[in-house]
């Protein structure tokens, strides 16, 4: 029996070490220290030798088969330390490798000149207001001395809340806002959001954009009115760009104007942007009716002032080259892209 043991030993000590992975060091546990080992029949045997034996067998079975079981947890660590690695190696970070791509955002076309507005006003001395996109009554048309029976107060024109509040649909209630809380002199512009109840087609939105301005002083006239539009326009298109005044009536300005600048296509020869009359529409002007004042609570003797409203998708179209206004709200990426 002790010869067997030995051999079972002996092999186990050239089979373990030798093990490749942990799958077969498995197997070999099985074989060696299983319930259907040599070693555990050996041990099933026992019994069966003489009385004075089965001490001193039992010790080298005992003895044989812890050597095995240490020799095959030896193996084990070994094997599972080198299976770590491996896998600690795979994970590693490769700082060589080139990194992946991020993709950069862009400002909208839109609010790209947006910018470009702010910048050219802010350089001739005016300063950002704001107001709100929600107004009242009040502010929309009453200060801005539009009467009741004013089209524009139509609810086919105007997007009314339920509690009697409205979007706004224009910039000019900021004007009452910034001459409320402030005294002259004001020189002030407002870009903002407007809102009314118009069709969407290629020139129309119900949400759109305009760019307020006004300047109040004790003399602030006509022509510094068509001085600073003009300087505007000529910066935003171009210095061949002149601007035109046709008599317009607005509530709130008096006399009032629209603004028209040469056409940025043909250069005022004609063309189909312009339908051939070589002017463009961009927005509305006017000296500020006193009327306006009075709400208020401005010295209608001392101080005079103008304002004016411009299309700020209009100008965007204009610079782009856009001629359907859709495409500034339908957020195409394609279209997009192309201004990043
Ligand atoms: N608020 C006017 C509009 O939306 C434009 C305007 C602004 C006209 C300021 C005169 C002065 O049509």
């Amino acid at each position: 029996m002790k010869k067997e043991i030995n051999k079972i030993l002996d092999t186990a000590q050239k089979e373990i070490p030798e093990c490749q992975n942990l799958d077969s060091l498995e197997a070999l546990r099985i074989k060696y220290t299983g319930k259907k080992s040599d070693l555990h029949s050996l041990l099933s045997q026992i019994g069966n030798l003489p009385p004075e034996q089965r001490p001193e067998m039992g010790k080298i079975l005992n003895i044989t088969k812890n050597k095995i079981q240490k020799l095959l947890t030896h193996k084990k660590e070994e094997l599972q330390a080198q299976s770590q690695k491996r896998v600690a190696q795979k994970n590693k970070i490769d700082i060589t490798m080139s990194g992946r791509p991020v993709e950069i955002g862009a400002k909208h076309p839109l609010y790209k000149i947006w910018d470009e507005i702010e910048d050219i006003f802010s350089r001739l001395g005016f300063e950002v207001a704001e107001g709100p996109e929600i107004e009242t009554d009040y502010y929309n048309f009453d200060a801005l001395n539009t009467p009741e029976d004013h089209p524009a107060r139509n609810l086919q024109d105007t997007f009314y809340l339920k509690n009697g509040n409205l979007l706004r649909t224009q910039t000019s209630p900021v004007q009452i806002r910034v001459m409320e809380n402030n005294k002259p002199p004001i020189k002030i512009i407002s870009p903002g959001r407007c809102y009314r109840n118009d069709k969407v087609d290629a020139s129309h939105s119900p949400v759109f954009h305009q760019v307020e301005a006004l300047v109040v002083g004790e003399d602030v006239s006509f022509p510094d009115l068509k001085g600073t539009l003009d300087s505007f326009v000529k910066t935003m298109f171009g210095s061949n760009i002149r601007s035109r005044f046709r008599p317009h009536f607005f509530p709130f300005t008096e006399p009032s104007a629209e603004i028209d600048i040469l056409c940025v296509n043909c250069n005022g020869k004609g063309c189909k942007l312009c339908k051939n009359s070589g002017w463009l529409e961009m927005g509305g002007a006017g000296m500020v009716d006193p009327a306006v004042f009075e709400n208020v609570g401005y010295d209608t003797e001392k101080y005079t002032g103008f304002a004016f409203g411009l299309g700020i998708d209009r100008i965007t179209m204009l610079k782009y080259g856009i001629s359907d206004m859709r495409l500034l709200f339908q957020n195409d990426l394609r279209i997009l892209k192309q201004f990043s």
